[in-house]
């Protein structure tokens, strides 16, 4: 395990970076099962995301989010996509390095997040360039904290995969 304390893998990085897509693919690859944050807490609540945050708000949500994280890094090997604010939680940050996890950033452009994410309607902070912009900079801090990072930019996420397999991680 190269040193590594966990096989537990989370994918990090801003919404439109390909956690998701990056994810399954990785876990395909090393046969270990995948756990998307969102799809968890989506279907715990019989709810998509833009729904709890217009009934419940976003305190609520980040409140299942945690509880969705600590669930999901019960058994390894596992590959988890975080949501794009989980690691800016400090008690999900503190949770994830206690924990031992492995922790890659998927760091691509702004303008390829932007476009990314324009071709879908399920993200409530998602709203105009300029606070799209200006929480994608409030963020940067905490991504760079992240043990590794791929660039994302202008790569299929197969691509992505095999340069995180080249590493030996595992
Ligand atoms: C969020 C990102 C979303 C989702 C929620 C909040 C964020 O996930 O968890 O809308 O705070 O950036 P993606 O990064 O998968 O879009």
């Amino acid at each position: 395990m190269n040193g590594h304390q966990s096989k537990l893998i989370y994918l990090l990085g801003f919404m439109g970076s390909g956690k998701s897509s990056v994810g399954a693919l990785l876990a395909e690859e090393l046969g270990w099962p995948f756990i998307d944050l969102d799809m968890t807490i989506e279907a715990g609540q019989g709810a998509s995301i833009r729904e709890i945050f217009e009934r419940a708000g976003e305190s609520f949500f980040r409140q299942l989010e945690q509880a969705a994280l600590v669930e999901a890094s019960r058994k390894e090997p596992a590959i988890i996509a975080l949501g794009g604010g989980t690691f800016v939680q400090k008690v999900n940050f503190d949770f994830i390095r206690g924990r031992g996890g492995i922790t890659i950033w998927l760091d691509g452009p702004l303008e390829e997040l932007w476009q990314r994410c324009a071709t879908m309607d399920n993200r409530p902070l998602f709203q105009d360039r300029e606070s799209f912009a200006q929480l994608y900079a409030q963020r940067l801090v905490y991504y760079r904290q992240a043990k590794f990072r791929v660039s994302t930019e202008g790569r299929h996420p197969q691509e992505i995969v095999r340069e995180i397999l080249r590493w030996k991680l595992v």
